[in-house]
Protein backbone atom coordinates (compact mmCIF):
# COMPACT_ATOMS: atom_id res chain seq x y z
CA UNK A 1 0.00 0.00 0.00
CA UNK A 2 1.01 3.45 -0.80
CA UNK A 3 2.09 5.56 2.41
CA UNK A 4 2.44 9.42 1.96
CA UNK A 5 -1.42 10.19 -0.23
CA UNK A 6 -0.99 12.06 -3.36
CA UNK A 7 -2.87 15.22 -4.36
CA UNK A 8 -3.97 14.89 -8.19
CA UNK A 9 -2.68 18.71 -9.74
CA UNK A 10 -6.02 19.21 -10.70
CA UNK A 11 -7.32 19.66 -7.10
CA UNK A 12 -10.58 18.23 -8.14
CA UNK A 13 -13.95 19.86 -6.27
CA UNK A 14 -15.15 16.96 -4.71
CA UNK A 15 -12.16 15.16 -4.97
CA UNK A 16 -11.02 11.69 -2.64
CA UNK A 17 -7.54 13.39 -1.22
CA UNK A 18 -8.75 13.90 2.42
CA UNK A 19 -10.69 10.20 2.51
CA UNK A 20 -7.90 8.57 1.02
CA UNK A 21 -6.31 7.49 4.33
CA UNK A 22 -9.80 5.61 5.14
CA UNK A 23 -10.29 4.18 1.84
CA UNK A 24 -7.08 2.92 0.94
CA UNK A 25 -7.02 0.04 3.47
CA UNK A 26 -10.36 -1.16 2.36
CA UNK A 27 -9.76 -2.19 -0.75
CA UNK A 28 -7.91 -5.46 -2.12
CA UNK A 29 -4.37 -5.89 -1.65
CA UNK A 30 -3.91 -7.16 -4.86
CA UNK A 31 -5.14 -4.99 -8.11
CA UNK A 32 -4.87 -6.90 -11.59
CA UNK A 33 -5.81 -3.89 -14.01
CA UNK A 34 -7.81 -1.00 -11.80
CA UNK A 35 -10.49 0.33 -13.79
CA UNK A 36 -12.34 4.18 -12.68
CA UNK A 37 -15.49 5.12 -14.32
CA UNK A 38 -15.56 8.30 -12.96
CA UNK A 39 -11.86 9.10 -12.21
CA UNK A 40 -12.23 13.17 -11.81
CA UNK A 41 -8.92 14.72 -10.93
CA UNK A 42 -7.25 11.33 -10.57
CA UNK A 43 -6.63 11.60 -6.21
CA UNK A 44 -7.60 7.68 -6.25
CA UNK A 45 -5.48 6.22 -9.57
CA UNK A 46 -2.76 8.13 -8.40
CA UNK A 47 -2.26 6.10 -4.90
CA UNK A 48 -3.16 2.69 -6.04
CA UNK A 49 -0.80 0.30 -7.38
CA UNK A 50 -1.96 -2.07 -10.12
CA UNK A 51 -0.65 -3.69 -13.45
CA UNK A 52 -2.74 -1.62 -15.85
CA UNK A 53 -4.99 1.32 -15.20
CA UNK A 54 -8.00 2.28 -17.44
CA UNK A 55 -9.41 5.14 -16.32
CA UNK A 56 -12.56 7.21 -17.66
CA UNK A 57 -14.74 10.26 -16.84
CA UNK A 58 -17.25 11.79 -19.16
CA UNK A 59 -15.59 15.25 -19.54
CA UNK A 60 -13.56 15.21 -22.41
CA UNK A 61 -12.09 18.36 -21.28
CA UNK A 62 -10.61 16.52 -18.26
CA UNK A 63 -9.80 13.84 -19.94
CA UNK A 64 -7.43 15.65 -22.39
CA UNK A 65 -5.30 17.48 -19.69
CA UNK A 66 -5.02 14.20 -18.18
CA UNK A 67 -3.74 12.55 -21.23
CA UNK A 68 -1.63 15.37 -21.65
CA UNK A 69 -0.24 14.92 -18.37
CA UNK A 70 0.47 11.52 -19.38
CA UNK A 71 2.36 11.91 -23.18
CA UNK A 72 4.88 14.62 -21.17
CA UNK A 73 5.47 12.81 -17.80
CA UNK A 74 9.17 12.49 -18.75
CA UNK A 75 9.39 15.69 -20.13
CA UNK A 76 8.15 16.84 -16.17
CA UNK A 77 10.99 19.88 -16.55
CA UNK A 78 9.76 21.18 -20.03
CA UNK A 79 6.52 21.33 -18.83
CA UNK A 80 7.01 23.58 -16.04
CA UNK A 81 9.17 25.79 -18.16
CA UNK A 82 6.41 26.10 -20.67
CA UNK A 83 4.09 27.07 -17.53
CA UNK A 84 6.85 29.52 -16.91
CA UNK A 85 6.70 31.35 -19.87
CA UNK A 86 2.86 31.35 -20.71
CA UNK A 87 2.49 32.49 -16.84
CA UNK A 88 5.86 35.45 -18.17
CA UNK A 89 3.93 36.27 -20.81
CA UNK A 90 0.14 36.65 -19.82
CA UNK A 91 1.57 38.25 -16.58
CA UNK A 92 0.04 35.74 -14.22
CA UNK A 93 1.74 35.51 -10.19
CA UNK A 94 4.28 32.38 -10.46
CA UNK A 95 5.36 32.22 -6.73
CA UNK A 96 6.71 28.16 -7.58
CA UNK A 97 9.97 30.56 -9.08
CA UNK A 98 9.44 34.44 -8.10
CA UNK A 99 6.96 36.74 -6.45
CA UNK A 100 6.16 39.07 -8.77
CA UNK A 101 3.11 40.53 -7.47
CA UNK A 102 4.01 44.20 -6.43
CA UNK A 103 3.64 44.90 -2.37
CA UNK A 104 1.33 48.40 -2.98
CA UNK A 105 -1.58 45.34 -4.77
CA UNK A 106 -0.66 43.21 -1.85
CA UNK A 107 -1.09 45.73 0.59
CA UNK A 108 -4.46 47.13 -0.95
CA UNK A 109 -5.98 44.01 -1.59
CA UNK A 110 -5.13 42.18 1.16
CA UNK A 111 -7.02 38.92 0.79
CA UNK A 112 -7.26 39.35 -2.91
CA UNK A 113 -4.35 40.44 -4.50
CA UNK A 114 -4.11 37.13 -6.45
CA UNK A 115 -6.88 37.54 -8.22
CA UNK A 116 -6.64 41.43 -8.70
CA UNK A 117 -2.93 41.01 -10.54
CA UNK A 118 -4.13 37.66 -12.68
CA UNK A 119 -7.47 38.76 -14.03
CA UNK A 120 -6.06 40.20 -17.17
CA UNK A 121 -3.70 38.00 -18.32
CA UNK A 122 -6.60 35.21 -17.12
CA UNK A 123 -9.18 37.33 -19.38
CA UNK A 124 -6.65 36.66 -22.13
CA UNK A 125 -6.35 33.43 -21.49
CA UNK A 126 -10.09 32.28 -22.04
CA UNK A 127 -10.42 33.93 -24.62
CA UNK A 128 -7.82 32.25 -26.69
CA UNK A 129 -9.91 28.93 -25.63
CA UNK A 130 -13.07 30.22 -26.13
CA UNK A 131 -12.36 31.73 -29.87
CA UNK A 132 -10.90 28.66 -30.66
CA UNK A 133 -7.37 29.88 -31.09
CA UNK A 134 -5.44 27.84 -28.38
CA UNK A 135 -6.11 23.92 -28.31
CA UNK A 136 -3.37 23.35 -25.98
CA UNK A 137 -4.61 21.14 -22.97
CA UNK A 138 -1.89 22.92 -21.24
CA UNK A 139 -3.60 26.38 -21.43
CA UNK A 140 -7.09 24.66 -20.42
CA UNK A 141 -5.09 23.81 -17.44
CA UNK A 142 -3.99 26.68 -16.31
CA UNK A 143 -7.33 28.32 -16.53
CA UNK A 144 -8.25 26.03 -14.06
CA UNK A 145 -5.13 26.62 -11.82
CA UNK A 146 -5.79 30.09 -11.67
CA UNK A 147 -9.40 29.90 -11.98
CA UNK A 148 -12.28 30.50 -9.21
CA UNK A 149 -12.11 27.20 -7.22
CA UNK A 150 -10.21 25.22 -9.55
CA UNK A 151 -12.84 24.28 -11.38
CA UNK A 152 -13.32 23.04 -14.89
CA UNK A 153 -16.70 24.53 -16.55
CA UNK A 154 -17.93 25.22 -19.64
CA UNK A 155 -21.43 26.68 -20.46
CA UNK A 156 -24.47 25.37 -23.14
CA UNK A 157 -22.40 26.88 -26.13
CA UNK A 158 -19.06 24.72 -24.89
CA UNK A 159 -17.16 28.08 -23.77
CA UNK A 160 -15.33 27.97 -20.75
CA UNK A 161 -17.33 30.19 -18.49
CA UNK A 162 -15.26 30.82 -15.26
CA UNK A 163 -13.65 33.75 -13.85
CA UNK A 164 -9.89 34.12 -12.11
CA UNK A 165 -9.50 32.76 -8.87
CA UNK A 166 -7.49 34.36 -5.74
CA UNK A 167 -4.40 31.39 -6.36
CA UNK A 168 -1.56 31.06 -7.91
CA UNK A 169 0.57 28.56 -9.25
CA UNK A 170 3.10 28.30 -6.02
CA UNK A 171 4.88 25.03 -5.19
CA UNK A 172 2.07 23.00 -3.81
CA UNK A 173 0.98 22.75 -7.82
CA UNK A 174 4.24 22.38 -8.88
CA UNK A 175 4.86 19.41 -6.24
CA UNK A 176 1.34 17.60 -7.14
CA UNK A 177 2.40 18.18 -10.74
CA UNK A 178 6.03 16.08 -10.31
CA UNK A 179 4.21 13.95 -8.24
CA UNK A 180 2.17 12.92 -10.88
CA UNK A 181 4.56 12.95 -13.57
CA UNK A 182 6.76 10.75 -11.33
CA UNK A 183 4.11 8.14 -10.69
CA UNK A 184 2.56 7.68 -14.43
CA UNK A 185 5.65 7.64 -16.33
CA UNK A 186 6.26 4.24 -15.60
CA UNK A 187 2.38 2.72 -15.56
CA UNK A 188 0.20 1.48 -18.30
CA UNK A 189 -2.39 3.83 -18.11
CA UNK A 190 -5.36 3.98 -20.59
CA UNK A 191 -7.95 7.12 -21.18
CA UNK A 192 -10.91 6.68 -22.09
CA UNK A 193 -14.02 9.59 -22.42
CA UNK A 194 -17.55 8.11 -22.60
CA UNK A 195 -20.29 7.30 -20.09
CA UNK A 196 -19.72 4.77 -17.26
CA UNK A 197 -21.83 1.78 -18.57
CA UNK A 198 -20.69 1.70 -22.26
CA UNK A 199 -17.48 1.74 -20.23
CA UNK A 200 -18.00 -1.10 -18.06
CA UNK A 201 -19.71 -2.92 -20.56
CA UNK A 202 -16.97 -2.28 -23.47
CA UNK A 203 -14.35 -4.27 -21.06
CA UNK A 204 -13.59 -8.17 -20.01
CA UNK A 205 -12.44 -8.58 -16.46
CA UNK A 206 -9.95 -10.76 -15.11
CA UNK A 207 -9.15 -12.30 -11.71
CA UNK A 208 -8.23 -9.73 -9.67
CA UNK A 209 -9.14 -6.86 -11.14
CA UNK A 210 -11.24 -4.21 -9.29
CA UNK A 211 -13.65 -1.30 -10.30
CA UNK A 212 -13.80 2.34 -8.19
CA UNK A 213 -16.41 4.16 -8.46
CA UNK A 214 -16.91 7.72 -7.53
CA UNK A 215 -20.50 8.91 -9.43
CA UNK A 216 -21.97 12.20 -9.02
CA UNK A 217 -23.93 12.18 -5.64
CA UNK A 218 -27.70 11.69 -6.46
CA UNK A 219 -28.43 14.29 -2.96
CA UNK A 220 -25.69 16.50 -2.86
CA UNK A 221 -24.66 19.61 -5.93
CA UNK A 222 -21.72 20.05 -7.31
CA UNK A 223 -21.08 20.88 -11.43
CA UNK A 224 -20.59 17.13 -12.42
CA UNK A 225 -24.12 16.54 -10.77
CA UNK A 226 -26.17 18.55 -12.89
CA UNK A 227 -27.21 15.44 -15.42
CA UNK A 228 -27.11 12.99 -12.44
CA UNK A 229 -30.86 11.96 -12.06
CA UNK A 230 -32.57 8.72 -10.64
CA UNK A 231 -32.09 7.08 -13.60
CA UNK A 232 -28.52 7.16 -13.87
CA UNK A 233 -28.40 6.32 -10.25
CA UNK A 234 -30.84 3.11 -10.96
CA UNK A 235 -27.92 2.36 -14.44
CA UNK A 236 -25.62 2.24 -11.89
CA UNK A 237 -27.03 -0.05 -8.94
CA UNK A 238 -28.13 -2.64 -12.08
CA UNK A 239 -24.35 -2.23 -13.18
CA UNK A 240 -22.54 -3.14 -9.66
CA UNK A 241 -25.33 -6.07 -9.38
CA UNK A 242 -24.11 -7.26 -13.02
CA UNK A 243 -20.68 -6.97 -11.91
CA UNK A 244 -20.72 -8.91 -8.59
CA UNK A 245 -22.66 -11.71 -10.82
CA UNK A 246 -19.46 -12.04 -12.53
CA UNK A 247 -17.10 -11.77 -9.41
CA UNK A 248 -15.82 -8.80 -10.57
CA UNK A 249 -14.60 -6.73 -7.47
CA UNK A 250 -15.84 -3.31 -6.58
CA UNK A 251 -15.94 -0.40 -4.52
CA UNK A 252 -18.70 2.50 -4.37
CA UNK A 253 -18.06 5.46 -2.60
CA UNK A 254 -21.13 7.44 -1.80
CA UNK A 255 -23.44 9.16 0.68
CA UNK A 256 -26.87 7.99 2.38
CA UNK A 257 -27.91 11.33 3.94
CA UNK A 258 -26.41 14.59 3.38
CA UNK A 259 -28.39 17.29 5.69
CA UNK A 260 -32.25 16.50 5.75
CA UNK A 261 -32.21 14.14 2.49
CA UNK A 262 -32.01 10.40 2.51
CA UNK A 263 -30.95 8.08 -0.74
CA UNK A 264 -33.36 5.44 -0.30
CA UNK A 265 -32.51 3.77 -3.65
CA UNK A 266 -28.82 3.61 -2.38
CA UNK A 267 -29.84 2.46 1.24
CA UNK A 268 -31.53 -0.39 0.02
CA UNK A 269 -29.54 -1.63 -2.43
CA UNK A 270 -26.73 -1.50 -0.48
CA UNK A 271 -28.19 -4.08 2.64
CA UNK A 272 -26.72 -7.04 0.12
CA UNK A 273 -22.91 -5.45 0.41
CA UNK A 274 -20.60 -4.60 2.40
CA UNK A 275 -20.99 -0.74 3.93
CA UNK A 276 -17.85 1.13 5.70
CA UNK A 277 -18.71 4.62 7.13
CA UNK A 278 -16.04 6.81 6.04
CA UNK A 279 -15.27 10.68 6.60
CA UNK A 280 -15.32 12.88 9.55
CA UNK A 281 -18.48 14.30 9.75
CA UNK A 282 -20.19 12.62 12.65
CA UNK A 283 -23.81 11.99 11.72
CA UNK A 284 -26.58 12.67 13.95
CA UNK A 285 -30.45 12.52 13.43
CA UNK A 286 -31.29 14.89 16.21
CA UNK A 287 -28.96 17.75 15.82
CA UNK A 288 -30.98 19.95 13.12
CA UNK A 289 -29.29 17.73 10.38
CA UNK A 290 -27.73 20.69 9.10
CA UNK A 291 -24.25 20.10 8.49
CA UNK A 292 -25.00 16.38 8.43
CA UNK A 293 -23.93 14.00 5.69
CA UNK A 294 -22.89 10.33 5.86
CA UNK A 295 -20.12 9.17 3.53
CA UNK A 296 -20.05 5.24 3.27
CA UNK A 297 -17.87 2.80 1.19
CA UNK A 298 -19.93 -0.08 -0.30
CA UNK A 299 -18.18 -3.10 -1.56
CA UNK A 300 -18.83 -6.46 -2.63
CA UNK A 301 -15.78 -8.54 -0.72
C1 LIG B 1 -17.19 12.81 -7.68
S1 LIG B 1 -16.40 13.14 -9.20
C2 LIG B 1 -15.01 12.05 -9.11
C3 LIG B 1 -13.92 12.63 -8.27
C4 LIG B 1 -12.66 11.77 -8.21
N1 LIG B 1 -12.82 10.58 -7.40
C5 LIG B 1 -11.47 12.57 -7.63
O1 LIG B 1 -10.89 12.15 -6.61
O2 LIG B 1 -11.12 13.60 -8.23
C6 LIG B 1 -17.48 12.41 -10.38
C7 LIG B 1 -17.01 12.45 -11.83
O3 LIG B 1 -17.97 11.74 -12.64
C8 LIG B 1 -17.99 12.32 -13.94
N2 LIG B 1 -19.25 11.89 -14.57
C9 LIG B 1 -20.50 12.43 -14.43
N3 LIG B 1 -21.41 11.71 -15.12
C10 LIG B 1 -20.74 10.67 -15.70
C11 LIG B 1 -21.13 9.58 -16.54
N4 LIG B 1 -22.41 9.40 -16.91
N5 LIG B 1 -20.17 8.71 -16.95
C12 LIG B 1 -18.88 8.88 -16.60
N6 LIG B 1 -18.45 9.91 -15.81
C13 LIG B 1 -19.36 10.80 -15.37
C14 LIG B 1 -17.84 13.80 -13.68
O4 LIG B 1 -17.29 14.45 -14.82
C15 LIG B 1 -16.90 13.84 -12.45
O5 LIG B 1 -15.57 14.05 -12.86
Amino acid sequence: MISVVKRSPLFYIGDKYKLLKQLLPLFPQNINNFYEPFTGGGSVFLNILAKKYILNDLSKHLISIHQFLNDNANDGKKILDNVYKIAIRYNLSRSFREDVVPQNLKNEYKKTYYAQFNKKGYDKLRALVNENKENNPLILYLLVIYGFNRMLRFNGGGKFNLSVGNVDFNKNVEKALLNYFSFVKDKNIVFATIDFEDFIKSHKFTKDDFVYLDPPYLIAGAEYNKYWGEDSEKRLLNMLDLLNKKNVKFALSNITHYKKQKNNLLINWKKQYNSHIVGSHYFNYHNNGKKDIKEVLITNY
